[in-house]
């Protein structure tokens, strides 16, 4: 993309000098002779950076610096300033300039200062943009994502929410399958009805029948009083059987008769209850192969995957990371009432190059502790537990067995960008294929709107 420019000087042959030397840099350059023709300029909100002298008639560099870093936080304002005015300098910083440069201008530390100045404003542009999509996503479900794998799970639970299938939730620890579960209650008919939750691996076996069925008073020693059951709270809502992979045989004979004939007893009582309860399951154990042992019902596991969500691991679908990294970064920046914006390239690449085994939620952690530990606006590589750290030196791209030529070629593409921190030149120079080359082929994959890491 191009960088558009707003030089303002009212010294004329400064003014366009500076001009003519960003506009060989490849900038596009617009001037103006005051701070009052040059607001109006930012105030069209196609400005990436302002480049002004302090001193001048109709409106000072000083007062228009205040009214960009108050209305437009994003576009960076380097100050020029004379021989010998330090303290303006210093006064110039202190109302939010990004930095200042003297006069005689060095044309080549100019440059580099512009560089640096649009980099961090490309990152912030980016971040909004992320956070944007973020906000969007949120008013459907708390799930953050923009795989083609989380794509295809948006699209599965609208279609399933408002039905009564039962749906079995599959996929390793930490992959988000409570979420799943959260979204299709929101989102069915059910939604104002209860939704209630049973972690199924934390109660002991013997307690687990009575909670999810209720008990009659004195059935049992320590059953002080009835009992209303988890099923029977549930009615007309949805009841979510997390971890079901833990439960026992006598258990799961008890909940394929629900599903099957929808009633039930309590435990140590005669009556039969009724009820018109959705079931979600979760696991992340292969019943499959549970079932092959002898250990998990094949007729329950019918019966509770009608429809099955599985949610891949985040090393499969690495075009998550940098949505979520940012999503937390911000949720775990204003808990703590801290400053931090971004990741800078190198912590980019680590997120981007570790496996996460411990998937989402190891994730989430990874940035709660990386924001606390962050001693800038940008979360760097020092900021990161050391086995994420390390995984920036793990190079390995990983393509599925089964995709497409395309498909794999946007991946390496999509990794050595992300490694490369973003740098095209480097990238394209590893990929050995040239630049323009590239662009065209970022373009045609979609990776642009994507997930490459900003240059
Ligand atoms: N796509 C996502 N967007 C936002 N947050 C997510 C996403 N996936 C997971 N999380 C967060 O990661 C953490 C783990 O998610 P969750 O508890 O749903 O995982 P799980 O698959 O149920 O894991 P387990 O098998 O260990 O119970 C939670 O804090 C959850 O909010
Ligand atoms: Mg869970």
């Amino acid at each position: 993309m191009k960088f558009n420019i707003l030089v303002i000087d009212d010294e004329k042959n400064i003014r366009e000098g500076l001009g003519e030397y960003l506009k060989l840099d490849g900038y596009d350059v617009c001037l103006a002779a005051d701070g009052r023709e040059g607001l109006q300029e930012v105030e069209r909100g196609e400005i990436d950076l302002v480049i002004t002298d302090l001193r001048m008639p109709a409106m000072s560099g000083g007062e228009l610096l205040k009214q960009v870093a108050s209305r437009y936080p994003s576009v960076p304002v380097i100050v020029l300033t004379g021989h010998g005015t330090v303290e303006d300098a210093v006064e110039a910083m202190r109302s939010g300039a990004y930095d200042f440069i003297t006069k005689p201008v060095n044309l080549d530390h100019l440059s580099l200062l512009v560089k640096r100045a649009l980099e961090r404003r490309e990152l912030a542009r980016r971040n909004e943009e992320l956070l944007r999509e973020v906000e969007s996503q949120k008013r459907v479900s708390s799930i953050i994502g923009r795989s083609p794998a989380i794509q295809r799970i948006f699209e599965l639970i609208r279609r399933v929410a408002p039905t009564k299938a039962s749906v079995l939730i599959t996929g390793e620890s930490g992959v988000g399958k409570e979420l799943v579960a959260d979204a299709l209650h929101n989102l069915s008919p059910r939604a104002d009805k209860p939704f209630i939750k049973v972690h199924c691996a934390a109660l002991a076996e013997s307690l687990l029948e009575s909670e999810l069925f209720g008990h009659e008073k004195g059935s049992f020693t320590g059953a002080q009083a009835r009992k209303k059951g988890r099923f029977e709270l549930a009615n007309e809502g949805t009841l979510f059987l997390d971890e079901i992979g833990e439960i026992n045989q006598n258990v799961q004979i008890k909940i394929l008769r629900v599903l099957q004939e929808k009633s039930f007893e309590r435990v140590g009582a005669e009556e039969t209850l009724e009820v018109d309860v959705r079931v979600i399951a979760a696991t992340n154990r292969d019943l499959k192969e549970e079932i092959a042992m002898g250990t998990f019902r094949e007729d329950l596991y019918y019966r509770l995957n009608v429809v099955n969500i599985h949610v891949p691991p985040i090393r499969e679908r690495k075009d998550d990371i940098p949505i979520l990294a940012q999503a937390f970064l911000r949720e775990f920046a204003d808990d703590n009432g801290k400053a931090v914006v971004g990741f800078d390239p190198k912590a980019r690449a680590a997120l981007y190059g570790y496996s996460w085994p411990g998937n989402v939620r190891e994730l989430r952690n990874c940035i709660e502790s990386a924001v606390v530990m962050a001693g800038s606006s940008l979360i760097g590589i020092d900021d990161l537990p050391p086995g994420v750290r390390n995984s920036a030196d793990e190079s390995v791209v990983r393509i599925p067995l089964g995709s497409s030529l395309a498909e794999a070629e946007r991946v390496l593409i999509r990794d050595t960008l992300a490694a490369q921190g973003g740098n095209k030149s480097r990238t394209a120079e590893i990929l050995g294929i040239g630049r323009k080359t590239l662009y065209q082929k970022i373009q045609d994959s979609g990776l642009e709107a994507g997930n490459a890491s900003p240059e």
